[in-house]
Parts: structure tokens; C-alpha cells; sequence
């Protein structure tokens, strides 16, 4: 394919959930558990069946830490017949004021799609804007959409359908609640925040949250966010590029997942937190290793998940 003929429809980003409709969410989450259960017992180097990412090139470009994205991104690759290229943002020209929008032109001519993680939002928005080919949002200081895919996907593995549940977040709010939030308003369930009122979402999300309908209710108090719920999610006190760590964790204490707050939950709610966990910090052992965990299963479904999302990318 020529630039030319690139250009003529506009690649299929996935930067947000809040970019895209619900049918089509839906469908990945379909397609990522007919995957998995496509490939029951199969070593992890198998490729699929059907390969039809056969002869195409993904760069996964980090200019922050990562286990989980990045290897789960490189084996879904590997797994859909495709190949990668790994990448840190600081050896790239980009550290040396190549502009980002001159950077989405150039990678737009080797390759056939980009995962980015970069904190700055706005830098990935201009790298989709100028690429003629899809770019993935491997995590942003705004969002984190693959994650909330995967975690979509380990909620129906374990509990049937999301739509009219109730999920309860307590914690700051960072980029994995921004996606949450998102999803709630486009698979229809229930979202119950807990923030401590110096954390609490930007005027911004609430204002998204409320305009797109989503039943998301925001408040600073986590046991009552926690009270009945299907699901209880925390994540890290302290996100990557966060600066005021002993505040942080000052402000959050009384907002760990433990025995004590999850009893709150219903008797059969489920524990998620995306990883990397500070045992100890936002939830204990007893919980992150107890029966209700579904932690590991999370970060197994990111590779689903983003198989899912690398095939509509690329379709
Ligand atoms: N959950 C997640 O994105 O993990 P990594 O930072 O290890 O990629
Ligand atoms: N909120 C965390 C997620 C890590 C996967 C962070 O941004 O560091």
C-alpha cells in the first residue's frame, strides 16, 4: 500500500474508549474471548490459526516502565502472524525535538500500526492525528484503554454480562479510572467512585461522564462506594509521573482494598487492580491473593484483549 492510497480513509485509531461506540467495543470483547478460547492449550509462541496479521509490522514505543503492555502487545503480535519493533522514546529523535506530528508521517511510511505509551495525552492525540496508520494508546497520564478492555473482559469471564452491574473504584483518580469511567458509559453499568476530595476527577471527566449518560455516581467515601458491589478496582497511590508521593499517601489511606472494606462489597464481588500492586499500600495480601482476586486473569486478557484491538486496527 502506497502513502497515497493510506490516506484516502483515515486509519482506525484506539485512543479512548470514550472515541469509540458501543457495538464496536462489544465486538472486541467478543472477538478477544473467541480467541482465547480458540487457543485453550496451545504454548504461548503458537501462532493462531488463522494469522491475519501476517506480514505486518507493530513499533511499541515506551517512554515510561512497562511488563504487562509491553509483552502482552509483542506476543498478541506474534500470535496474529505479525511482527514488532521495540522502541524507547528517549533513543528516538523525538528526545531531540523532532516534532511528533513530523514523527507520525515518518513511522507512517515502515510501519502498519503504533502502540505508544507516553504520559503526555495530548503528544499521542497528534501522533493519531498525523499517522496514516492506526495508533494504539498503550497508556497516557489521561487514560489507559487497553487495560479497562482487558478488565471489561475478566469481569464477564467471572460474572456474565457487565451491562447493569455496579463497579465500585476507590483510590485516586488517574488514567485507569478516566477509562473506566468511559467504559461505563458505553457498556452500561454502574460505576461508584471513591476519591479523597484533593484526588477527585477533573472537572472535565465528570463533566464527560455526565454528558454521555453514564451512571457513574462520584463521591469520597469508600465504603459506600464499595457497598454491594459486583466488583471493587484500586490501583497504585502514586501513577507513574505523580510527584507528591507522601501526601499521596497520606490522602489515601483509609481507601486500601482489605478485609474489612471488602466484606462491604457483595459476598461474591471480585477484586481488579491492573498491576503493577504495592502490597500493603492500596490492598493487602489477604485480598490481592484471596479467592476473590481476579488480578492475574487481568493481565492474562490484556493479551486477548489487544489481539482483539490489533485486528479492528488492522482489519
Ligand atoms: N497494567 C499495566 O499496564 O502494566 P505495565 O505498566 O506493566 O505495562
Ligand atoms: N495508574 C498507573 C497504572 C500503571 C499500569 C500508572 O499510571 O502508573
Amino acid at each position: 500500500m502506497n502513502a497515497l492510497t493510506r490516506t484516502a480513509t483515515r486509519p482506525r485509531h484506539f485512543v479512548d474508549l470514550a472515541d469509540l461506540d458501543t457495538e464496536t467495543l462489544e465486538g472486541l470483547i467478543g472477538e478477544a474471548r473467541r480467541r482465547k478460547a480458540a487457543r485453550q492449550g496451545q504454548p504461548h509462541g503458537a501462532a493462531d490459526s488463522d494469522k491475519p496479521l501476517e506480514g505486518r509490522v507493530l513499533a511499541l514505543i515506551f517512554d515510561k516502565h512497562s511488563t504487562r503492555t509491553r509483552i502482552s502487545f509483542d506476543i498478541a503480535m506474534r500470535q496474529l502472524g505479525g511482527t514488532t519493533l521495540m522502541m524507547s522514546g528517549a533513543e528516538m529523535q523525538l528526545a531531540r525535538e523532532e516534532t511528533i506530528a513530523d514523527t507520525a508521517r515518518v513511522l507512517s511510511r515502515y510501519l502498519d500500526a503504533v502502540m505508544i505509551r507516553l504520559l503526555d495525552h495530548e503528544m499521542v492525540r497528534e501522533l493519531a492525528d498525523n499517522a496514516d496508520i492506526p495508533v494504539i494508546n498503550g497508556l497516557t497520564k489521561m487514560s489507559h484503554p487497553c487495560q479497562v478492555m482487558a478488565d471489561v473482559m475478566t469481569f464477564e469471564e467471572r460474572k456474565g454480562p457487565i451491562r447493569g452491574r455496579t463497579v465500585a473504584w476507590t483510590g485516586d483518580a488517574n488514567n485507569v479510572l478516566a477509562s473506566w469511567i468511559h467504559a461505563a458509559a458505553r457498556f452500561g453499568f454502574r460505576l461508584r467512585v471513591a476519591t479523597p476530595r484533593e484526588l477527585a476527577p477533573r472537572e472535565g471527566l465528570h463533566d464527560w461522564a455526565m454528558g454521555a449518560g453514564a451512571a457513574v455516581e462520584f463521591g469520597d467515601d469508600p465504603e459506600r462506594a464499595v457497598a454491594g458491589a459486583d466488583c471493587v478496582v484500586t490501583d497504585a497511590w502514586v501513577s507513574m509521573g505523580d510527584e507528591d508521593a507522601v501526601k499521596r499517601h497520606n490522602l489515601l489511606r483509609a481507601y486500601q482494598v482489605n478485609e474489612r472494606l471488602m466484606s462491604r462489597a457483595a459476598k461474591d464481588a471480585i477484586f481488579m487492580h491492573c498491576l503493577p500492586a504495592h502490597r500493603g499500600e492500596e490492598v493487602t495480601n489477604e485480598i490481592i491473593d484471596g479467592p476473590q482476586s481476579a488480578v492475574f486473569d487481568e493481565a492474562e486478557n490484556r493479551l486477548h484483549a489487544q489481539k482483539a484491538i490489533l485486528a479492528w486496527c488492522l482489519a
